[in-house]
């Protein structure tokens, strides 16, 4: 099937987008009023941007009126990114009702805020990594109604839980549990996993010097 977007509702299209683009990542964002007000929701359109400084990026759609998490990282130019294991799932599903704004999703969840090093925002203790970010830029990508916002922010503090890491600041995956979100209601674990090598590249013909070598047997 070929799909113009432009043909079909809007709706349907981002039902395609959103059950393609998978696993999404979860950023489970904490972010704060200037009032002092908290708030806590997930935002699978999330991702690592760049390395130096560390840089991720997420992107509340738009809505009327606008999301808590974009107006609080608008106002205060901060926010935290806590990692969603396994484990506190089904708390953050919780968070992500239509709640007034000024409602504290940490209550309504049951989760702990904890203070952070350098911003104001509350990360969430139960999640096994929270990143604390400055905003970078904001930009608006489309003001349509199904559009949105494109947040990107330096992370200033990674928070790693001591039991998952090692001594080489590898972060074991297993132990991370890490959910992404899948089309619709779906999610997913990390568990069914494979490595390969990336192929080492002879510049003199341009062909691969070393094959990628798949590790599942596959
Ligand atoms: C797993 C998950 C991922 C979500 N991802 C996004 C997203 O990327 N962008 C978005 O605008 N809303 C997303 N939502 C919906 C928001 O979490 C929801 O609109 C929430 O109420 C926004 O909260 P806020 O108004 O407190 O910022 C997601 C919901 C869930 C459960």
């Amino acid at each position: 099937m070929i799909i113009d977007p432009k043909t079909i509702p809007v709706p349907i299209a981002y039902q395609v987008l959103t059950s393609v683009v998978i696993p999404r990542p979860i950023g489970f964002i904490s972010s704060i009023s200037n009032a002092g007000l908290v708030n806590l929701a997930p935002f699978s359109f999330f991702n690592a941007v760049c390395g130096e400084p560390p840089m991720v990026m997420f992107a509340p759609v738009n809505r009327n009126p606008s999301k808590d998490t974009l107006i609080n990282v608008r106002e205060t130019g901060e926010f935290v990114v806590n990692i969603v294991s396994r484990e506190i799932a089904e708390k953050m599903n919780l968070t992500a009702g239509d709640y007034p704004y000024g409602a504290n999703e940490f209550e309504i969840a049951g989760l702990t805020a904890a203070p952070c090093e350098v911003v104001r925002p509350p990360r969430v203790l139960e999640s096994p990594v929270n990143m604390e970010c400055k905003v970078h830029q904001i930009i608006e990508v489309s003001s349509q109604s199904w559009g949105g916002h494109l947040i990107l922010g330096e992370v200033v503090r990674f928070h790693v839980r001591d039991s998952i890491i090692d001594k080489d600041m590898f972060v074991d995956p297993d132990k991370l549990h890490a959910v992404a979100r899948l089309g619709g209601p779906s999610y997913s674990t990390t568990k069914d996993r494979f490595d390969m090598i990336r192929p080492v590249i002879d510049r003199a013909n341009w062909k691969p010097r070393t094959a990628g070598i798949c590790e599942d047997g596959g």
